[in-house]
């Protein structure tokens, strides 16, 4: 599998001290939907209508409560990073395509950018002073036939149709996200083909976050320069959900 993992330098650091964003630094921050306990109406008083609107139309638990956790971690991180109060800040996800507000959000006003996503039993968030991309995802759910056709280049798809049994799984999952991540961190989205997309670039790295999940964080390739280096700092953030909900240290 090393043929397919990321040739840039990342220095994960786990669980080390959050410090005040600076203008290079990426980080990485990892919780689980049950952080939240049964607290939800804390984090739920955290969102803006258009969060709560979103967090209504789901329909199954799991689905909101994945939301609820990825949303008020997100507005804590970001408001300690901001000094603003996590319900106060103010979001703008205006789509670049169509102007309804379900693209790529941003905080209004702040150059610090951030990205989310959720998968399962975990929820990831990245900030960066750059334009960031972050995904997660189970590794099963790549496994299904057609894949390769529908995401993967011609290089990609050989380079796993030519893998070991077994290993398929994964390198997909590997490439998957880290397509997801750099299309985040520019803002495109599925709106571009993920076929176009080279999952091999130095402005993309895994990130090893648990057994059975892939995982990729990227910066904008079009704000990433001949020198920069991708490191990242990796950082449990259960306990910032779980202190601020009062659900336990
Ligand atoms: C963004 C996208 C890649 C997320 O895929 P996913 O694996 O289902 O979901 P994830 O949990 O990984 O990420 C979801 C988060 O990505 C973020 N996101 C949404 N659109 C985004 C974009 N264009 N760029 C960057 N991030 C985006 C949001 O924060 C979203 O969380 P939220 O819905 O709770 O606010 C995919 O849904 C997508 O591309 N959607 C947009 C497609 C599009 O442009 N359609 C045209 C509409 S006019
Ligand atoms: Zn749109």
């Amino acid at each position: 599998m090393s043929n397919l993992r990321s040739d840039t330098a990342c220095t994960p650091c786990e669980d080390s001290a959050p410090a005040p964003v600076d203008t290079f630094l990426l980080r990485v921050w990892w919780a689980r939907p049950d952080d939240l306990g049964p607290a939800d109406f804390f984090a739920t008083s955290l969102l803006d209508t258009c969060e709560l609107d979103r967090l209504r139309q789901l329909r199954h638990r799991v689905d909101r409560q994945r939301y609820l956790v990825r949303h008020a971690l997100a507005r804590l991180i970001l408001g300690e990073a901001l000094n603003v109060p996590a319900s106060e800040l103010v979001f703008d996800r205006s789509c670049s395509r169509c102007d309804a507000q379900h693209g790529k959000p941003v905080v209004l006003g702040n150059p610090l950018h951030f990205s989310m996503s959720s998968a399962g039993d975990l929820v990831v968030l990245a900030t960066c002073s750059r334009p960031v991309g972050v995904d997660v995802e189970i590794i099963t759910r790549v496994e299904f036939p057609g894949f390769d056709g529908v995401a993967l280049t011609t290089d990609e798809s050989a380079l796993v149709a030519a893998l070991p049994a077994g290993r398929g799984a994964a390198a997909r999952a590997r490439y998957w996200t880290r397509k997801e991540a750099l299309l985040k961190a520019s803002g495109q989205g599925l709106a571009m083909d993920p076929r176009e997309v080279v999952a091999e670039s130095r402005s993309v790295a895994d990130v090893d976050l648990a057994a059975g999940y892939a995982c990729a964080v990227a910066i904008d390739a079009g704000k990433f320069s001949p020198g920069d280096q991708l490191s990242y700092q990796l950082i449990n953030a259960s306990r910032i959900l779980r202190y601020r909900s009062g659900s336990g240290a």
